[in-house]
């Protein structure tokens, strides 16, 4: 069983679109674990995007992820990671495949509506940054035998 972070930014809140993507990782079959609406701080900024600290779109993506609430969250599944990034599609909207969230929702590089992990590591550095360990639920679904 493997955990993924989630994160609607704020550009998928601004345009009411909360709803229409928790139900594509729910109809998937991946099992939410925690969630919130949150307002990042400039640290959690810095903290989730470090990697990317440097580069020419480093700036205008901190600016971004803070400039209103996002919908942070925590799912569990088999190969929870992958399966996510292939619901969410490739970061540039022209790139990501038909059918995925970016394709049928946006049209940029940087509004691009959601976050996923794309490491284990990752995973876990960015739950811990954006949940308490007691915010995650641990709880058991019949219909996940069937999944
Ligand atoms: S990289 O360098 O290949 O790792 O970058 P990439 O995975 O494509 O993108 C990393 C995150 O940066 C965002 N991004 C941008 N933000 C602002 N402006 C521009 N031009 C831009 N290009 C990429 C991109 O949406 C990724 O955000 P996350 O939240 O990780 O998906």
């Amino acid at each position: 069983m493997e955990r993924t972070f989630l994160m609607i930014k704020p550009d998928g809140i601004e345009r009411g679109l909360i709803g229409e993507i928790v139900k594509r990782f729910e109809q998937k079959g991946l099992q939410l674990i925690a969630a919130k609406l949150l307002q990042v701080s400039p640290e959690q900024a810095a903290t989730h995007y470090a990697e990317h600290r440097g580069k020419d779109f480093y700036e205008p993506l901190i600016q971004f992820i803070t400039s209103g609430p996002v919908f942070a969250m925590v799912w569990q599944g088999d190969r929870a990671i992958a399966l996510s990034r292939s619901l969410i599609g490739k970061t540039d909207a022209l790139e990501a495949a038909p059918g995925t969230i970016r394709a049928d929702y946006s049209v940029h590089t940087r509004l691009n509506l959601i976050h996923g992990s794309d490491s284990p590591e990752s995973a876990e550095r960015e739950i811990g940054n954006f949940f308490r360990p007691d915010e995650i639920v641990a709880y058991t679904k019949a219909v996940q035998k069937w999944i």
